[in-house]
């Protein structure tokens, strides 16, 4: 059943030591070039970038995005040295972002700023060249170029949800017709050429400035605000469709997949419903025996689940025109990771359940005595998988899918409130659960890998077996045999934290990206900054090397992956450098023992950037390639 293949890749790079300062570190033999940072133009007659951040929405609108996360490049003609950029821009930092700066970040808050936020939220598309040899540069003058934002474009609902009357507002009664994206997180991307962005935390953009107003069970299951939205958002304050009171559905609207056409700057990015509704982290693509799409996806909150899609229709790998409407019909399951017959072993069976009217629930009932219509148990997708006894997990992040061996792994970052009595809210609302063999620790602080390996080897299989790939820990501080220590491949060399991007290389590689405590102190101890590391994984087995690739610079995280079809150089990107939990000036409140950290202001200084930032840090994409020309990671 499982295809145990002693992978070919080859990892040959000297792995990087851990760091705290505020710069971009590569193996020996690696070079970096910093592109399309937040603020940079997009178009040729975008205005450049001031530095103190005193631009309008309306010169956002002609620039990059912020906070860069998931992204694909899509080669034009099959080149391996030009090609479209396509990125993800997932949230924003007010203390950067608004000419204020970071003393006085919530002061002044106006329309514009609103606008501004929401310009500087969604997807890029950049046509990008590699000049000269190894530079590479944005071509302006592309009719490809395009910001796809949370305000001005124009998307269409698609699926069993569209037209629903929770799917409804004033200014759409038809429910099929949404303006924007926000909060896009992780990424996949189809054969067919388009681009898939996910949708994560935008609950957080809704709230309401009306008084003694309660959350429904429905806005409780997701965190719908009844009171005020996120403070570095305040949406509501000018534009009603953030007011939960005044437009009760537009939450509903956000939070799907969205699959965009890069090559086609006319077309309306289509939201896919059949796919489900939660905190989408990303979208991993694979094909079954018999031909359907699957799509592999994780819910990122504390002990959400893992979800896979698999469409109604058949996969046509000669035709690619055909498939473009494939996401938008078939039936979405949800995991269960049962211990099986060893409790303590870290592995076990796993189920895949449908989530459609007639799956009978543990309730004994059909999901059809919950929810009148397929639409309705799609808008809530956490409630039918709470009914149907899905696995909570450690927050599921990335899925990835081994080329060759199409096993399947899921990063679980981390879980404060594993193990606690904290109660979720909402209906079929539980305690945050115990653990689990897959789920081992109490208050996870560090995350694990869990793969599985499907029945037959089919991607739309019911039934799985699964493993702990990696469990994250710290061997330099827990001893031997404790859990907190990790499996064995963690060890002194390469600690690290939270793993959140994931991805495959072609050659079977992995490449874990890391979004955790950067503190350099107490169970953090010697993990340093943010980084990226490489693994050639075997199937059923925790050996092999996970090495050091990259470090971030200082307070970022490192997520979205993408290579050039000839994997000479990868892309990376640096998110929110500089992000101090809520107080960006006050490094010392995160590590208050020592070596207070810098105050980021990368990328300036670092590399051959020198564009004053105004003490600002910028989101960036990094490209990094051998000295030697080599395929990278090799
Ligand atoms: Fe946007 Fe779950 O990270
Ligand atoms: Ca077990
Ligand atoms: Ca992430
Ligand atoms: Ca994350």
């Amino acid at each position: 059943q499982t295809t145990d293949t002693k992978s070919l890749a080859t990892m040959s790079f000297k792995g990087v030591e851990a760091s705290t300062g505020d710069k971009i570190i590569v193996p020996e033999g690696y070079s970096y070039q910093v592109i399309s940072r937040w603020g940079d133009p997009l178009f040729a007659n975008s205005p450049k970038w001031k530095g103190d951040a005193t631009e309008d929405s309306a010169a956002q609108a002609l620039q990059v995005g912020d906070n860069h996360d998931g992204m694909t490049f899509f080669p034009i003609d099959g080149k391996a040295d030009e090609g479209l950029l396509v990125r993800n821009h997932e949230y924003i930092n007010p203390a950067y972002i608004f000419p204020k700066g970071v003393e006085v970040a919530g002061e002044g808050w106006n329309a514009d700023w609103v606008k501004k936020s929401q310009r500087a939220q969604g997807v890029s598309v950049v046509h990008i060249r590699l000049d000269n040899g190894k530079k590479w540069q944005s071509v302006l003058d592309s009719r490809y170029n395009r910001s796809i934002n949370a305000h001005d474009t124009e998307m269409v609902i698609v699926g069993p949800a569209a037209g629903e009357d929770l799917m409804k507002t004033h200014a759409d009664p038809t429910g099929t017709v949404v303006y924007g994206t926000f909060g896009n997180c992780g990424n996949g991307f189809t054969p067919w050429n388009t681009y898939l962005t996910c949708e994560e935390n935008v609950t957080d953009y809704f709230g309401t400035t009306k008084e003694g107003v309660k959350a429904d069970m429905h806005m409780q299951r997701y965190g719908v605000s009844s009171k005020a939205s996120d403070g570095d958002y305040r949406w509501e304050l000018f534009d009603k469709r953030f007011d939960v009171v005044e437009e009760p559905n537009e939450w509903n609207r956000h939070g799907w997949i969205v699959e965009i056409d890069p090559f086609d700057p006319q077309s309306k990015p289509k939201k896919l419903t059949a796919l489900g509704h939660f905190k989408h982290e990303n979208a991993a693509f694979a094909v079954s025996n018999d031909g359907h799409v699957v799509i592999y996806m994780g819910d990122d909150q504390r002990s959400e689940y893992i979800y896979k899609f698999v469409s109604k229709n058949k996969y046509d790998a000669n035709n690619q025109a055909a498939n473009r409407d494939l996401l938008n019909e078939g039936t979405l399951y949800v995991a269960q990771f049962l211990d099986g017959a060893t409790k303590g072993d870290l592995k076990g069976e796993g189920k895949w359940i449908a989530l459609t009217l007639d799956t009978v629930g543990v309730d004994g009932k059909k999901l059809a005595e919950h929810f009148k219509t397929q639409g309705e148990l799609l808008v809530k997708t956490r409630q039918a998988a709470d009914l149907v006894g899905a696995t909570p997990m450690d927050r599921p992040e990335w899925v990835a899918v081994h080329p060759q061996t199409k096993e399947v792994y899921v990063t679980l970052t981390n879980n404060s409130d594993r193990g606690s009595d904290k109660e979720r809210k909402g209906m079929g609302g539980v305690k945050h659960p115990g653990v689990d063999d897959a789920n081992p620790r109490v208050k996870n602080p560090y995350g694990q890998i869990v793969r599985w390996n499907e029945q037959d080897t089919d991607a739309a299989a019911l039934s799985f077996t699964w493993d702990v790939y990696l469990l994250v820990g710290n061997p330099s501080i827990h001893p031997e045999g404790n859990l907190m220590a990790g499996t064995a491949n963690m060890t002194s060399k390469n600690l690290f934290n939270s793993p959140d991007g994931l991805a495959f290389d072609k050659d079977g590689r992995i490449w874990i990206q890391t979004d955790g405590n950067f503190s350099n102190t107490g169970a953090y101890e010697g993990m340093g900054n943010n980084q990226m590391l490489v693994a050639v994984p075997q199937t059923g087995s925790t050996e092999g090397e996970i090495r050091r690739f990259m470090v971030g610079p200082s307070g970022c995280e490192i997520t979205g992956i993408t290579f050039t079809p000839d994997q000479k150089f990868v892309f990376v990107n640096i998110q929110h450098p500089g992000e101090y939990g809520k107080h960006p000036r006050a490094p010392k409140e995160v590590n208050p023992q020592d070596q207070p950290l810098a105050f980021s202001q990368w990328p300036m200084g670092d590399n051959e950037d020198t564009e004053n930032s105004g003490g600002r840090p910028r989101a960036a994409t990094v490209v990094i390639w051998r000295d030697d020309g080599g395929i990278v990671g090799a």
